[in-house]
């Protein structure tokens, strides 16, 4: 089933959030969506109210266990997540050398979940280029780049134009943080928008919702449904299906 990459040249640019909210945003059409960590940080679990304290992660077992999805964490209903874990130094140097070295590492990793039946995989990238983006960025059906609408972000725009990152449906861009309250933020957003087109899948505003909702280790969809984010990134959720091919089922969140 379809795997999507959510990466970006840079960090803090909302990879996380947006992975971790397009799977709830998912689940609540009826469509069985995972989330996947490939960075160490290890912070998408956060978003799934799994405990500090719980350090269990696939990269862990991947030392002994060709299949990771025995790492599965499911918070009930359609949205499942499979967290990076804490791992020491070595174990992430040992991880890295498998997705670089083994072929087909990745792919025997994500089999069982690759080929089960109507579900969205979405994979959170580390920021910038990695063992990880080169990995699953070959499996992937569909990379979204999330970028600031800030001038930072414009001048990584030539880099990405140029790149061809995805064989099958190609890559789209999510602009994340527009305000227009800044005049910055508004002539980024405006000139992103006339320069990507279509290659723009979404704008999401900036909004203190999305902060707090991260804090409180809940998805935007159940802390704040009415605010602006939730509304930008529900309608992401619906163009990625769209391109994606993917039925909306009924809602069974
Ligand atoms: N639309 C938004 N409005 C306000 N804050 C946001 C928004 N999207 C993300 N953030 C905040 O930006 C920071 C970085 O987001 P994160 O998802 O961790 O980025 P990345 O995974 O790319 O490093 C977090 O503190 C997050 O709460
Ligand atoms: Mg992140």
């Amino acid at each position: 089933m379809p795997l999507v990459c959510v990466c970006s040249p840079k960090g803090g640019t909302g990879k996380t959030t947006l992975t971790a909210n397009l799977a709830s945003s998912f689940a609540r059409m009826g469509i069985k969506a995972l989330a996947v960590d490939f960075d160490v940080q290890n912070a998408l679990r956060l978003h799934f109210g799994v405990p500090l304290s719980d350090g269990s992660g696939y990269v862990i077992q991947s030392a002994q266990s060709t299949d990771w999805s025995q790492a599965i964490y499911s918070p009930g209903g359609n949205i499942s997540l499979l967290p990076y874990g804490e791992v020491s130094e070595q174990q992430r140097l040992a991880f890295e050398h498998s997705l670089i070295h083994e072929r087909q590492f990745c792919q025997r990793g994500l089999n069982t979940l690759l080929t089960y039946p109507e579900l969205i995989i979405i994979a959170d990238l580390p920021p910038g280029p990695g063992a990880a983006l080169q990995a699953v960025g070959a499996l992937a059906d569909l990379h979204l780049i999330t970028l600031l609408a800030d001038t930072a972000s414009a001048s990584l725009l030539p880099r990405i134009e140029n790149q061809r990152l995805n064989g099958r449906l190609g890559h789209y861009l999510v602009l994340n943080q527009s305000d227009s309250r800044r005049a910055v933020s508004r002539d980024v957003t405006a000139f992103i928008e006339q320069r990507l087109d279509e290659r723009l899948i979404g704008v999401i505003h900036r909004d203190e919702s999305v902060i707090e909702a991260n804090a409180s280790q809940k998805f935007i969809f159940d802390f704040s449904p009415m605010s602006a984010a939730a509304f930008d990134i529900d309608s992401i959720a619906k163009k990625v299906a769209v391109s994606l091919n993917v039925q909306v089922g009924n809602s069974a969140y």
